[in-house]
């Protein structure tokens, strides 16, 4: 009886114990070292868990089991403990990886864009002032030497299909460059030429198109759709159908090249609606 007596007043004191010991412990991951709550909730786990195994140490001896009893109170405690565990472990909270990698990559990525971009614009620029300095040079080339310098402009052009410097002297090359353009921009989507394109007839066909506009006409269609209208297609005209964004998505040179191909598109033969000035 007094064993008893005494090993309550051992677990109340080891208890107490216990007790300032998860305290302390949490103050100090908290306030001194900063962990997070998950750790801090760990910390004063493991002080209670220490203070169970202390109390257990001072626990009064049991008598000797053996035989049947012995080997089902074993596994029964193994039961009991590996359900602890996995009940307490199940119950902390859990990270999905997945979840973190999203987390991760929503910091990363608009930098990694911005610096893509960043790269991206200062290449343009370059691009867009080493074909303005080389522009200027052939213009200047041309005004000094006349018939000289256009002799130059061939040659570096290559004299061969390469002639994009050269429209002067490759005048089927910018034909040939439109009509990339064309497919680029896409134009096919609304229109026909050839009998080929806009399956949903959307737009008028353009095969005639360079007998019934000057290039300047054409160029102006282009720039600002708005400011010419096909003959019958009023519906389409008026809601805006041809798209409004070409003279920001094409350089001049290839404006005009498009322009140069369409120009050259003459076949009365095929009924191309009249462009009418609004
Ligand atoms: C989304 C459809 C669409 C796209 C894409 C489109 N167009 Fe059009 N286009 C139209 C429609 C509709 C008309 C007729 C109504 C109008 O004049 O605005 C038209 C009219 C024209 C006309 C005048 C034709 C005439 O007979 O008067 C020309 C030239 C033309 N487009 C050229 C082009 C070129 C070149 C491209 C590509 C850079 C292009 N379009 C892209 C829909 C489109």
């Amino acid at each position: 009886m007094s064993g008893e007596r005494n090993f309550i007043e051992v677990m109340i004191r080891r208890g107490v114990q216990g007790i300032v010991a998860a305290l302390v412990m949490w103050l100090a991951a908290r306030f001194l070292f900063h962990f997070p709550p998950v750790f801090q909730v760990m910390f004063v786990l493991y002080a209670f868990l220490g203070t169970g195994v202390f109390i257990l140490l001072d626990a009064p001896s049991l008598s000797p089991i053996s035989g049947f009893k012995a080997v089902a109170l074993l596994v029964g405690f193994y039961a009991v403990i590996s359900l602890v565990y996995i009940a307490g472990a199940s119950a902390l909270p859990q990270y999905d990886p997945m979840v973190e990698k999203g987390k991760i990559e929503k910091i990363v990525k608009p930098k990694l864009a911005a610096t893509e971009k960043g790269k991206n614009d200062e290449l343009l620029k370059r691009t867009e002032a080493l074909n303005a300095e080389s522009q200027a040079i052939l213009k200047r080339l041309e005004a000094l030497g006349g018939e000289e310098a256009k002799k130059i402009e061939a040659s570096v052009g290559g004299g061969s299909t390469g002639g994009r410097a050269a429209p002067a002297a490759a005048g089927g090359d910018l034909v040939a460059l439109g009509k990339e353009q064309y497919d680029l921009q896409e134009c096919y989507n609304c229109h026909k030429i050839g009998g080929k394109g806009s399956v949903k007839k959307r737009g008028p066909v353009l095969d005639n198109i360079g007998n019934l506009m000057k290039p300047e006409e054409i160029k102006e269609k282009l720039m600002s759709p708005r400011a010419w209208m096909a003959e019958g297609f009023e519906k389409e005209y008026n809601k805006k159908l041809m798209p409004d964004k070409y003279k920001e998505l094409m350089s001049d040179q290839e404006i005009d090249e498009l322009v140069a191909y369409l120009s050259t598109l003459k076949d009365p033969s095929v009924q191309t609606p009249k462009p009418i000035k609004k």
